[in-house]
């Protein structure tokens, strides 16, 4: 006989993999005859930034034109007017659909700054980075090295949550990263943490995958300054992959053993 498991348990081990809607933001009739298309998904259309899109003329891998977002983070010089700036910039329609921009959370005098990829659901309502299923892990993980939010920063590449939880664009995280570049410079810790592969591509210049970088110190750049950056994976690919999780340990166990370096 099958095992009758309660409906509580089932919407339980959802949550805990990170299903935290049960609708998305965007309706999809289904019923519509699917059309062959060259058009970018529904997703990338929508929500698509309206000051740095790339023009019609450009091809996919053209180089983007820099993004206007460059000059506005390099005036920003606190952390409070960087926070003012990112939220005074109108040039992204992500900034329409989300209900708080999630800017940075835990210690800015910390020695290890983490960085994810872009606020979910529950972020998006508490304006606060990783305090949904991710962040609920993400704070186990930093436990296991001995570690709490008072004693790390963190913030992510985008400071708007994407509809639907979609990935971030290529554009989107292109106008952002000039912000988040800023915020390393300003909270200059002495050890990244890169979690997923959005964190990768947008700071250190490689699409080569989180599978190929994590695990590896790499040297994050900003002008004459070199700061040491480890990615892992996402503890939303966790949630999704918990076998990937001995991977994750020993990513965390090598951040733990480099801040016990004193600089
Ligand atoms: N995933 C992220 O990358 N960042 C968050 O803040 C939450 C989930």
């Amino acid at each position: 006989m099958t095992e009758q498991i309660p409906a509580e348990k089932l919407l339980q081990w959802q949550i805990t993999a990170g299903v935290d809607e049960t609708i998305g933001d965007i309706p999809v009739n289904r019923f519509a005859p699917v059309k062959k298309t060259d058009a970018p998904a529904l997703g990338d259309t929508e929500s698509a930034p309206v000051v740095f899109a790339p023009t019609p003329q450009q091809t996919e891998s053209a180089p983007l034109p820099p993004p206007p977002t460059i000059a506005l983070a390099g005036q920003a010089a606190t952390l409070d007017e960087l926070r003012a700036a990112i939220a005074a910039f109108d040039g992204c329609s992500l900034k329409e659909t989300a209900a708080n921009m999630v800017f940075a959370a835990g210690n800015p005098d910390a020695r290890l700054m983490i960085i994810g990829e872009a606020p979910g659901a529950e972020e998006d309502r508490q304006g606060l980075p990783f305090v949904g299923a991710s962040g609920h892990l993400l704070d186990l993980m930093l436990k296991s090295i001995g570690l709490d939010r008072t004693q790390v920063y963190i913030s992510n590449i985008l400071p708007w949550r994407p509809p639907a939880n979609r990935k971030p664009s290529e554009s989107e995280m292109a106008l952002f990263t000039p912000f988040v570049r800023r915020h390393i410079a300003l909270v200059k810790p002495d050890v990244l943490l890169l979690l997923g592969g959005s964190a990768v591509s947008a700071l250190m210049n490689t699409n080569a995958g989180i599978t190929k970088t994590r695990g590896r110190w790499m040297s994050y750049r900003d002008g004459d300054t070199a700061i040491d950056a480890l990615a892992s994976f996402h503890p939303a690919f966790l949630l999704r992959t918990p076998a990937q999780k001995k991977l994750a340990w020993r990513d965390l166990l090598t951040v733990k053993k480099r801040l016990a370096v004193q600089p």
